[in-house]
């Protein structure tokens, strides 16, 4: 089990603030900020060469990390600068089944998600209802799909409730029925234990802003492997090719693994925080950071039932993870108020957000939670 009391110290924020935010924008760590600084120096003291004494062997190594902490297939990941574009290179690449052109999205999800197909037109978005507000069990799913879907696109984990869908039973129902499965699972890359392959998911998407303490700009996707072949984006760069440096402008040659799905030139200060945020989250162990969270939200469902505040969030441990939802008329005036006295929370439409860091100790959470029910409660006048 690891040391939670020794790993706080990994990330000076927490001393500063009960943290109760980590799955909007996790902390930096001391290593992330070691390796920008590290970034700086490597560029000023090298120049070009940088690329290849350091750049590229960063991005193999980021790479490797990224198929770890997916337990991807080697071959099968690409980089992207966000989930967004990620989700993009997908819309445009994925080998859809042919004369199919629906597309199924859980009305729980991610915005972005949505806006990849209402973007495109010749697509029929249809979202997938759920009845109490809170989860969309598979069937669900399961029922919508037709000899007209193409593809079923949903989140791991609803980003305003905390549910944990079974993707391996959306996966399951959309291949019964000849459909793909695309999984965006920004909301569990480092606090849910994942494998892209037991998922049986075609397409995976993350990043390490989150769950990853890894900072913006560091995303990936996943396509299963069999897939690769027939993935052609329509919006490309040179470093999908397959010999970037071969220069060749007048015919496209894909590279013949998931590199395809790569565009331009990486950002590389990004990528040196993305993996020490990824390095420190797959040493602590992502299977540990999940029971630490479960307990974390245990707690504060509890409070809240004491309270009698309503939550969104389900009760099942193993339906949820870092997340849960509190019912509010002024989540952002109870964010701000928060933030004045020490206490970083979320505000989202009708709620107020909770996401505990796992080093947020016992009594960090209890005087947050003090805090949180008594600005629930208590109004501005
Ligand atoms: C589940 C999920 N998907 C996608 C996004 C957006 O990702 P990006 O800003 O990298 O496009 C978020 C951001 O909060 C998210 O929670």
């Amino acid at each position: 089990m690891p040391d939670w009391q020794a790993l706080r110290s990994e990330f000076p924020l927490l001393d500063r603030y009960i943290y109760l935010n980590a799955c909007s924008l996790g902390p930096l760590p001391r290593s992330g900020r070691a390796a920008i600084e590290r970034y700086a120096r490597d560029w000023d003291t090298q120049g070009t060469p940088v690329w290849f004494s350091d750049w590229l062997p960063l991005l193999d190594r980021l790479r490797t990390r990224i198929r770890a902490l997916l337990n991807a297939p080697e071959g099968s990941t690409a980089i992207a600068p966000s989930v967004s574009v990620a989700l993009t290179t997908l819309a445009s690449g994925l080998p859809l089944p042919p004369g199919r052109d629906k597309i199924l999205i859980g009305e729980l999800d991610f915005p972005t998600i949505g806006h990849q197909w209402l973007s495109r037109p010749g697509f029929e978005v249809e979202f997938v209802p759920s009845k109490d507000g809170m989860t969309i069990p598979p069937e669900a799913f399961a029922e919508r799909i037709d000899g007209r879907t193409a593809l079923v696109a949903t989140t791991h984990l609803f980003y305003t409730t905390g549910y944990l869908q079974d993707v391996r039973a959306i996966a399951d129902a959309a291949h019964a029925k000849g459909a793909l499965c695309l999984i965006d699972g920004y909301q569990t890359c480092g606090c849910v234990p994942l494998d892209v392959v037991a998922m049986d998911c075609d397409a995976f998407v993350g990043g390490c802003l989150k769950w990853l303490s890894g900072g913006p700009g560091t995303a990936f996707l996943y396509v299963r492997p069999e897939l690769i072949p027939n993935v052609r984006p329509q919006g490309t760069g040179w470093f999908a090719t397959r010999d970037p440096f071969s220069f060749t402008l007048e015919e496209l040659v894909f590279a013949d693994d998931a590199r395809r799905l790569e565009t331009g030139t990486w950002a590389v200060a990004c990528h040196y925080a993305g993996l020490a945020g990824l390095e420190l989250i797959l040493d602590v162990g992502v299977e540990h950071i999940q029971d630490r969270l479960r307990d974390l939200t245990d707690r504060i469902l509890e409070r809240c039932d004491e309270a009698g505040v309503k939550t969104f969030t389900p009760r099942e441990r193993d339906r949820r993870c870092g997340i849960v939802t509190l019912e509010c008329d002024r989540p952002e005036e109870v964010e701000a108020r928060l933030h004045a006295e020490g206490v970083i929370v979320d505000s989202r439409p009708g709620r107020v957000r909770l996401s505990p860091h796992w080093c947020v100790n016992e009594a960090e959470l209890e005087r947050g939670m003090d805090l949180v029910l008594e600005k629930l409660k208590t109004p501005v006048r």
